[in-house]
């Protein structure tokens, strides 16, 4: 069964100290489900701290950036065979790391591989800004993220990547898409997949929504077909929120499955 992926993008949010203490709270309110894969993503000093911390069974962890060499003279970088060990996916291409760091496709496109070589997973980011919307780019936009990103990634390799649908104006401004927008980018972005790698690829990749998710509408995007989870942002860091999200999606998951017997 494919696990519902619920992913917390802690950002540049919570020491050590917090993210530990958190975590310990989330872990006594959040059963463990089999049908929903609960992903951390702290900074990068959290990581090690939080996997000899949580069960991985109820947690998974996550990084929010990695450098693409694995190894040499780039201050201040951590390369993704650090990250073994510690975390089991990578986000890579989060808007703000596209938009505020000036990260390309190229430099993204060499994050996933150096993610994949490494054996972990790829969270790939993707998404329009609001005049990329206003101008009808949608297309063309999540087109050339797509294959900027993959551009390296083999038929074998490409079942595990994990595709963000982010819109930019949704991150963190309480304007979420409504389910047609996300039905919209969702078959843009599983049909360059087929047309990509075939339809086999386009099945086994799993694909979440983000951009302004709350208790209110998470729902209304895991409900949809084709939609695996979702990356949560200000949200995540709402202990009660976050917690009845992951309820929430539990709750459907099980509804769905039920049906489908
Ligand atoms: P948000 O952030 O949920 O706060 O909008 C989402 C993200 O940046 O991944």
């Amino acid at each position: 069964m494919n696990k519902t992926l619920i992913v917390g993008n802690w950002k540049m949010n919570l020491n050590v100290h917090q993210a530990s203490l958190y975590v310990h709270e989330l872990s006594e309110k959040t059963p463990v489900h089999n049908n929903v894969e609960v992903v951390l993503a702290p900074n990068a000093l959290a990581l090690q701290t939080l996997s000899l911390q949580v069960r991985r069974r109820q947690f998974r962890l996550a990084a929010q950036n990695v450098y693409h060499r694995d190894e040499g003279a780039f201050t201040g970088e951590i390369a993704a065979p650090m990250l073994k060990g510690l975390a089991q996916y990578v986000i890579i291409g989060h808007s703000e790391r596209r938009h505020i760091f000036h990260e390309s496709d190229k430099d993204i496109r060499a994050k996933v591989q150096t993610v994949l070589r490494n054996g972990l997973i790829p969270i790939l980011c993707v998404g329009e800004t609001a005049s990329e919307r206003a101008n009808n780019e949608i297309k063309h936009v999540l087109h050339d993220q797509i294959v900027g990103g993959l551009a390296n990634v083999s038929s074998e390799e490409v079942g595990k990547v994990v595709i963000a649908y982010e819109p930019v104006w949704a991150i963190g401004t309480g304007k979420n898409a409504i389910s047609h927008d996300l039905e919209k980018a969702r078959d843009i972005i599983r049909h360059q997949i087929r047309s990509l790698y075939g339809e086999s690829a386009e099945k086994a990749v799993r694909l979440l929504y983000g951009g302004s998710v709350n208790t209110d509408n998470a729902m209304d995007y895991l409900d949809l077909p084709g939609v695996n989870g979702l990356l949560i942002g200000g949200a995540s860091l709402k202990l009660e929120q976050f917690v009845s999200i992951i309820k929430k999606a539990h709750e459907l998951k099980k509804k769905t499955e039920l049906q489908r017997v």
